[in-house]
């Protein structure tokens, strides 16, 4: 199961450019995510908002009660954009060491 969601997440992320991406299979690969997530909605679920993550700095969408961990990469000035969510979506721990 875990290496099934990490080839989606990798098939999601490998995409050489945003503009090459296919949004179709996006949408496919986001139904794991979307048990926690919603990206149609300023609405949080057991994680943040992904409405416009992309550009979006870390732990920073109003309303959500963000672990310490990810509190501080955001204070760390991170910023969600192709390279750190490519990162963080194979490993979230590996990136952001005691996250949720
Ligand atoms: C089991 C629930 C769950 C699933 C499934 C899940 N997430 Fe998350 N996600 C979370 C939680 C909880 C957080 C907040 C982490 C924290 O505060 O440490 C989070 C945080 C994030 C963040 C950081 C957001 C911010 O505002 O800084 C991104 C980006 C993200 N998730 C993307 C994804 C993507 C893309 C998927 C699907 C491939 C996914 N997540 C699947 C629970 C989940």
């Amino acid at each position: 199961m875990r290496s099934i969601i990490l080839a989606a997440c990798l098939a999601l992320v490998a995409a050489p450019s945003l503009a090459d991406g296919d949004a179709k299979a996006g949408a496919a690969v986001f139904r794991k995510c979307s048990a926690c997530h919603t990206a149609t909605e300023p609405a949080n679920r057991v994680g943040p908002s992904l409405m416009g993550v992309v550009g979006r700095p870390a732990a920073s969408f109003d309303g959500y009660s963000y672990s310490d961990a990810m509190k501080a990469f955001g204070a760390e000035g991170k910023v969600w954009d192709e390279a750190t969510l490519s990162e963080y979506l194979l490993s979230p721990r590996g990136m952001v060491s005691g996250t949720r």
